[in-house]
């Protein structure tokens, strides 16, 4: 019998619980707080750590329940140590902590990055060589050497100022789209126009590819995209949401496959929450095809927050062997994303 691992995700707005046995699936249970934000227009720290608090037990509960398994079933739990925000986190550290101390079994720490790649390994085999990760969240936005997703992973390039979820946030409160904002443009661009309107691509200019071919950088794109809104009042919102999120998705995916290139590795996983943007699995898909590259995206409820990406790296680390994390631990708010677990 595979073991059963239980995950635990505070690191934003979703207190989420996964529980999977080896690589299955058995419960994927999220309670968000996102509207208790959308006024702000963004998250605010100390209401998703209270949120977080209110959510755990019956989070927990409902996804035991769901897995038809007993607490006592539980092998290892695994919870995200970092990065995120910090109160948040401490919830789901001290919860997964009581938790596996109560029950006597390992706990491991883990990377919430490292966690939106390895979800990707309950529905498609693992990769058995290394892979390229294109890693897009609200939070973070790096390419990736992957060549071993539970200790060797290797930064190729991150954004340099917003995040790519971040910028489809920004230009949706722009828009009046409503928080958050990436799911809003996916779904206003269906109607519009990615050619209507050429925002520019930033860092593809020809000294950008010779001295930094895999950042990236999103500020040039919000002000073309808020100054082409002053100079043409009159304009279709629906164009605009369909050509700034076509130059976002044209640029992500030149420098993914340019690191495949440069770096002979024939594989892509595409995660995070943006991964779940139509648009980019579209688009992916054709030029992954066209070049040769093997593409990996999870399914699209599985690329934004979620528990199940937690159990799923706690169970590779588990299978592969590695030390669970020892004795009581903090949250790190920053952990960088080369470092898997604590
Ligand atoms: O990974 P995630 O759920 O949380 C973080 O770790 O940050 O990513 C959230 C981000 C938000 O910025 C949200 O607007 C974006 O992912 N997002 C999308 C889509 N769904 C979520 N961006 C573009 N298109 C989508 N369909
Ligand atoms: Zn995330």
């Amino acid at each position: 019998m595979q073991p059963i691992v239980l995950g635990i995700e505070t690191s934003c707005d979703e207190t989420a619980i996964g529980i999977v046995r080896g690589r299955t699936l058995l419960a994927n249970v999220i309670a968000s707080s996102v509207d208790e934000h959308a006024r702000f227009g963004g998250v605010v720290p100390e209401i998703a750590s209270r949120a977080h608090l209110e959510a755990m037990l019956p989070a927990i509960e409902r996804a035991v329940a769901e897995s038809q398994i007993s607490l006592r079933d539980i092998d290892a739990v695994a919870v995200t140590a970092g990065p995120g925000l910090v109160g948040a986190l401490l919830v789901g550290v001290a919860s997964a902590s009581g938790l596996a101390q109560g029950l006597g079994r390992p706990l491991y720490g883990v990377n919430h990055l490292a966690a939106h790649i390895s979800v990707d390994y309950l529905t498609h085999d693992q990769p058995t060589r290394p892979t390229i990760a294109l890693l897009v969240s609200g939070g973070h936005s790096s390419l990736l050497q992957v060549n071993d997703i539970t200790g060797s992973i290797t930064k190729l390039g991150a954004t340099m100022d917003d995040a790519a979820g971040e910028a489809f946030d920004k230009i949706a409160r722009i828009l009046q789209l409503g928080f958050p904002g990436g799911p809003a443009i996916d779904r206003d661009a269906q109607s519009g126009s990615a050619s209507a309107i050429d925002f520019p691509r930033g860092l593809t200019t020809t000294n950008d590819w010779a001295t930094r071919p895999y950042d990236f950088s999103f500020s040039g794109l919000k002000t073309a995209v808020a100054r082409y809104l002053e100079s043409a009042p009159k304009y279709v919102r629906a164009d605009v949401a369909a050509s700034f999120q076509e130059a976002v998705v044209d640029v992500l995916l030149l420098k993914s496959l340019a690191a495949c290139k440069a770096t002979g590795i024939d594989s892509l996983v595409i995660a995070g929450g943006v991964a779940a943007n139509s648009r980019l699995r579209a688009v992916a898909t054709e030029r992954c095809a066209k070049a040769g590259i093997e593409l990996r995206i999870p399914k699209p409820d599985l690329c934004t927050d979620n528990g199940a990406m937690v159990a799923a790296l706690g169970s590779l680390m588990l299978s592969a062997g590695k030390p669970a994390t020892r004795g009581a631990f903090d949250a790190d708010s920053s952990l960088p994303v080369e470092q898997v677990s604590l």
